[in-house]
């Protein structure tokens, strides 16, 4: 639910002053361009086709094995007076079907990743289609996206299209494949040391020695080295980064982490010296080993005391 919220706040964020209120997504009825677009790379003089000029490549096919055979394909659906299409992991497009000489056809959006939610591939989000005229002069345009649901039916068929805000589009795609209750789940699609990494993140969860946002982090981290997610900045088009990505914190998580094993471990070899009575000194550097967490090191500074176990100042 939280990361359902998330991208509902990340696209008010997106849309700025322009689209605020209330955002019941898929209740709201389509919104058709009104105006044909007589901007940016829409040449009327142009055949239609050549027309359409994708800003990037799509992102490479990724996911649950079964439905990589989607890839090449495309489906359509004409809702009103436009054709949308829909070729999975590679783009969404919109044509007016009239003949006018300058009928509207564009780009909604290109494969860019898959939306998870409570760890199973929820949708797939294309981003960086066409420009959209934006109603606050001073914002950088926006460039139009999609997120495409996809549900379970008996054939292939891109079933729904509406406009949920302006320039933002919500697909729904049906099929066979995705019928089965495991069909798209994450962790089965997972090479084995990512299923590893993923197992001893659980266990940290488990064992508090992460926070559920240091969880949520670890496994965003994990899903782009899988390739279901693009990193920040990854693409040079990043539309729905929302600029919130910190790496901070994660190091302060790995830190702590490290730093409690690291101190089991001096634990350990202390009391094996102990047990063999072979006399050993204390760490000089660090006379507050085994103390930190409840009582600061000597010598450390304000800021490392708000939170910090002061590891800096020693030489672990
Ligand atoms: C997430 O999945 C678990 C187990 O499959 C389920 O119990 C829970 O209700 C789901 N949560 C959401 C928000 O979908
Ligand atoms: C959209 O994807 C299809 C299927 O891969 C491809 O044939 C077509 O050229 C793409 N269209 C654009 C505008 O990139």
């Amino acid at each position: 639910m939280a990361a359902r919220l998330g991208c509902v706040v990340q696209v008010l964020l997106l849309l700025g002053p322009a689209a605020r209120g209330p955002a019941p997504a898929r209740a709201a009825k389509m919104k058709v361009v009104e105006e044909p677009n007589t901007f940016g790379l829409n040449n009327p003089f142009l055949p239609q086709t050549s027309r359409l000029q994708p800003k990037r490549e799509p992102s490479p096919v990724s996911g649950p094995a079964h439905l990589f055979r989607l890839s090449g394909k495309c489906f359509s659906l004409v809702e009103s007076t436009y054709k949308y299409e829909f070729c999975p992991f590679h783009n969404v497009t919109q044509h007016e079907q009239t003949f006018r000489w300058n009928a509207y056809s564009g780009i909604l959006g290109i494969w860019h990743e898959w939306e998870i939610i409570n760890n199973t591939f929820a949708g797939m989000w294309m981003s960086d289609g066409d420009s959209c005229r934006s109603r606050s002069r001073q914002s950088k345009p926006l460039l139009r996206f999609c997120q495409v649901e996809l549900t379970c039916g008996k054939s292939n068929q891109l079933a729904h299209v509406s406009e949920p805000s302006t320039c933002v589009y919500a697909l729904t795609f049906e099929t066979p494949l995705v019928c089965h209750p495991h069909s798209l789940l994450v962790y089965p699609t997972l090479p084995e040391v990512l299923q590893q990494r993923w197992d001893q993140v659980e266990q940290d969860l488990a064992d508090e020695l992460i926070t559920p946002q240091g969880y949520e982090k670890l496994l965003r981290a994990l899903f782009e080295d899988a390739g279901y997610l693009r990193a920040p900045g990854e693409s040079h088009l990043t539309q729905h980064d929302g600029g919130s990505k910190s790496l901070g914190f994660e190091t302060l998580e790995s830190c702590r982490k490290a730093h409690v094993e690291l101190s089991d471990e001096v634990q350990r070899l202390t009391s094996l010296l102990d047990q063999h009575g072979i006399p050993h000194a204390q760490p000089t550097e660090n006379p507050h080993a085994k103390h930190l967490g409840q009582q600061p090191p000597i010598g450390v500074t304000s800021e490392q005391l708000r939170g910090d176990p002061g590891l800096r100042g020693n030489s672990l």
